[in-house]
């Protein structure tokens, strides 16, 4: 989590520094802060608050003069999110500054071990201990910057993604990695250097970039080639410099009022990408790279276990319905962060896929590396090419869905349930588990849902006013059964996470253990009722919530007559497969949330104490 960028250049670094901070807000927003230096001292600036707040901090002081920054936008770890926390934070000299996002885990004895040296601090935070770590090596052993970063990164445990200046070396910046993601844009003939947590910030000045490795650092240098080093042995590496596929109006709301409006509005063209060149229905094959090279291993796996976390493990919970009806391979899902802390059974014969939209969340990262551990063939679902876990699997595909910025995941679990769904196909024909007409049934359906996903956001007006009767709701109930579980679970995490209702989602069945004792006239429950689905036993489900007299809304296939006659509102889905339809119930549950959330005053691009990428466990 935390965003942080840096500038060295010719240009004035601040609003390149204060812009990339916005594009990576998604990241964390509880305090932000900059430093600028103006070639005679430092000017830091830092406020508790949104990167908007610290901007008018800053306006009035900016001089335009700095060609040289670093920024940051804080997810708080360590300490409570207040301007004394909140980073670029400064050594004791004032001569060096450090943004840093990660944790340092043996913070507290290195602080005390500073503090008998005659220390002190202003933060509450592993930063500042870093920073004054590295300054007090420098000074004690005479050694330059870079040197100092290298010594204390050995000494340190935890992760880290840094960017440090120094001001009696002004025109270098060194850069280090450990666990959290870091990104240096090169400029034009090394005129500039740019350096984030991601791409974003940079993408209108150059398309060349490094993405650092674990345990690498690099010092860049105007007009000089980037030096990267491990920091373990000093070893040099050679700077593998890519170029950014990213464009500027992927990364821009394009006239919706949210990035999550704008995302939910760019599913059909999402899901088309996902499956093109994948799904070829006039050949009647699926063909998915990563999936194919590996096709002995899958179809000779004796299980397949999913990790995952929030919206990515419900994606998972959808395949293992696909993976198991389809393909007949037995699956487990796991929480990421529970797997990797049991003492799982795993054996080389099993299949681990891991799904993470960012490619970055700390615990699938640690998950994928235990049960590589352990000799399992490690497959990854991601969606930003390049991430950390889209590098440490043995072999994986990505979804395509495009930059996801709302914090509310929304357009990557449909793609990432698309591709799931391609996959649990592909093995089910190569094993044999599905006829040749099923088979062809699934592709031509399949290739019809980024139509039907669009016919289905035209129900957006409907939603709406479905939104404004249920938004002083305090709880809602989500049930659903089969392949639309998974749905139920993740509309009610989109409903609690930006509109801060209380919500549940359950197996419908499961309601008579327990939940049904909340239902009473002032309860919503959101009822997934496709007909080919459970549609009989919903139905009485129904029935038991409407005696109890609970508020109904209804998720329905088009044409659908018995539950209409029973629910308070009902929301139509076209016709289609069950298998496939949790790409369509979710939908309007999203389109729910969203719209309730925002009649609710609510920030649903960055709702409070969430980030987008978890780079912490
Ligand atoms: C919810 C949401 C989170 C993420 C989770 C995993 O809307 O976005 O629950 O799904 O933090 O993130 P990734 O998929 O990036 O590993």
């Amino acid at each position: 989590m935390c965003g942080i960028t840096g500038y060295i250049g010719y240009r004035d670094a601040y609003p390149i520094i204060i812009n990339g901070l916005k594009r990576l807000e998604y990241r964390g927003y509880d305090s932000a802060g900059v430093m600028l230096y103006d070639g005679n001292s430092i000017n830091l600036s830092k406020v508790k608050g949104k990167v908007s707040v610290l901007e008018e901090r800053v306006q009035e002081n900016n001089s335009g003069q700095s060609i040289i920054g670093i920024g940051h936008t804080r997810w708080a770890t360590h300490g409570i999110p207040n301007d004394l926390n909140s980073h670029p934070h400064l050594s004791q000299s004032g001569n060096l500054a450090i943004v840093h996002n990660g944790i340092i885990e043996n913070y507290a004895s290195l602080r005390k071990e500073l503090k008998d040296r005659g220390y002190t601090f202003r933060s509450d935070t592993d930063t500042e201990v870093l920073v004054n770590l590295i300054e007090e090596i420098k000074i004690q052993e005479g050694v330059k910057l870079g040197e100092a970063v290298q010594i204390a990164l050995n000494q340190v445990i935890g992760a880290y993604a840094i960017v440090v200046f120094d001001s009696e070396k002004p025109d270098e910046m060194v850069v280090a990695k450990l666990g959290s993601p870091i990104a240096i844009g090169i400029g034009k003939d090394n005129d500039e250097f740019f350096v984030a947590s991601d791409a974003s910030p940079f993408i209108e000045y150059t398309k060349d970039a490094i993405y650092l490795e674990d345990g690498e650092m690099a010092i860049i240098k105007k007009g000089r080639e980037v030096k990267i080093h491990k920091i373990q042995d000093d070893e040099e590496v050679d700077p593998n410099i890519q170029q950014l596929q990213l464009s500027l109006d992927q990364i821009e709301k394009g006239g919706y009022e949210h990035f999550m409006l704008k995302e939910i509005h760019e599913q059909p063209e999402a899901i088309t990408d996902t499956i093109r060149g994948r799904l070829l229905p006039e050949q009647g094959i699926i063909k998915i790279s990563g999936l194919e090279n590996n096709m002995k291993r899958f179809l000779n796996a004796e299980r397949i276990i999913i990790v995952a976390c929030g919206t990515s493990w419900h994606a998972g919970l959808v395949a293992e319905y696909s993976f198991e009806e389809f393909a007949r391979i037995p699956v487990e899902v796991e929480y990421a962060s529970e797997f990797r802390y049991r003492d799982p059974v795993i054996t080389e014969k099993d299949i681990v896929i891991a799904i993470s939209q960012s490619g970055e969340t700390a615990d699938t990262l640690a998950a994928i590396k235990m049960a590589k551990s352990k000799g399992a063939f490690v497959f990854g679902v991601c969606n930003v090419v390049g991430s950390s876990i889209a590098r440490i699997n043995d072999s994986g595909v990505y979804t395509h869905a495009g930059p996801e910025i709302g914090v509310a995941s929304t357009k990557a679990f449909t793609t990432q349930i698309t591709v799931l769904t391609l996959m649990a196909l592909r093995l089910a024909r190569a094993k044999g588990t599905i006829t040749s007409a099923d088979f062809r049934l699934y592709l031509q359906e399949m290739e019809l849902i980024p139509k039907k996903v669009a016919q289905l956001l035209q129900v957006d007006k409907h939603v709406k006013e479905i939104a404004q009767r249920y938004l002083l709701s305090t709880n809602c109930l989500y049930l659903g059964r089969g392949y639309n579980f998974p749905v139920a679970l993740e509309g009610a995490l989109k409903l609690k996470e930006i509109s801060y209702i209380h919500a549940e989602g359950y197996p419908a069945a499961e309601m008579k253990h327990g939940p049904i004792a909340l239902i009473d006239d002032r309860m919503p429950v959101i009822v997934i009722a496709t007909n080919k689905g459970h549609y009989d036993k919903i139905v009485s489900n129904i029935q038991e919530i409407k005696s109890r007299s609970g508020k109904i809304i209804a998720i329905v296939t088009e044409g659908d007559i018995t539950v209409k006659e029973m629910a308070d509102h009902v929301i139509e889905i076209p016709e289609t497969e069950e298998a496939l339809s949790p790409l369509l119930t979710t939908i309007p549950l999203q389109l729910l949330s969203y719209y309730i959330a925002v009649m609710r005053g609510c920030n649903v691009d960055q709702p409070r104490n969430l980030a987008k990428s978890v780079t912490v466990e």
